[in-house]
């Protein structure tokens, strides 16, 4: 039984008071958490305010990226060892958004899901084609690339603390989600994939999560879809009471 992960992707939006208030109207509406997981992603600079927030709660703190080092000469970057002090339990990485903003390459994502392992993170590893790569028929050539040049090196322990993403980035912050079936067909071929990689036990307990458009009117019959195993929500996060309603959609 694998339990279910919604989490919240702010990316770059909400300031320290919205933050604040996301926490108090979150809490507020706080459903019943015994059936799944909650992660939240705030931007690096309210991680700490968040943290604070959300002190006494079950939810569970994500940063959206890291650098390729651990301190040093790198301005602008922060690391995952900066992560860890700040108490973030996880780390969003390959994002679609990443990739295409700052040119992360597969092998910079696995070098990164390597960073962030070795400093204790879990982590949340997206992927997911474009929609010309659907239209031309590449789907499962794009996310079989994206997933085993992600994990290269990746042992069977370590796999145990990395939830995967399908993110197909024609879903993401377009209002046309993925349906559940195109869905599920993408999620069970993912299963597939880590099967063969690392046996059947890995692939039937890791949690793989959609992303793309999710919000409470859909939420319900992508959960229900037998290897969707949660959400991992942009534009419907940053409300908290929409946020609290997908959430809702599990129980
Ligand atoms: P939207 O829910 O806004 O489509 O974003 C999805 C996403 O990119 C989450 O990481």
């Amino acid at each position: 039984m694998r339990l279910p992960i919604i989490a919240a992707n702010w990316k770059m939006n909400l300031l320290l008071n919205d933050a604040r208030n996301w926490v108090k109207d979150f809490k507020h509406s706080l459903p019943e958490l015994s059936s799944c997981g909650v992660v939240v992603a705030p931007p690096f600079t309210s991680l700490s305010t968040v943290k604070n927030e959300l002190a006494g709660t079950e939810i569970q703190l994500a940063g959206q990226d890291i650098g390729l080092a651990l301190e040093g000469a790198h301005t602008g970057d922060i690391s995952a060892k900066m992560l860890k002090d700040v108490g973030c339990d996880y780390v969003i990485l390959g994002h679609s958004e990443r990739r295409r903003d700052h040119h992360e390459s597969d092998s910079m994502v696995n070098e990164k899901i390597k960073i962030a392992l070795s400093q204790g993170l879990k982590i949340i590893f997206c992927l997911g084609e474009n929609e010309k790569q659907r239209q031309d028929g590449e789907t499962q050539e794009i996310v079989k690339e994206q997933l085993l040049s992600g994990l290269s090196g990746i042992s069977s322990e370590e796999i145990n603390h990395i939830v995967i993403a399908y993110e197909p980035v024609w879903a993401i912050g377009t209002g046309n989600n993925a349906t559940p079936e195109q869905a599920q067909e993408v999620h069970a071929f993912i299963r597939t994939l880590v099967a063969q990689e690392y046996g059947d036990a890995v692939a039937s307990h890791i949690r793989i999560l959609y992303g793309g458009s999710v919000k409470s009117k859909n939420s319900k019959d992508l959960l229900g879809q037998p290897d969707i195993d949660g959400a991992l929500v942009g534009g419907a996060s940053l409300v908290a009471h929409e946020f609290c309603a997908i959430i809702n959609t599990l129980i």
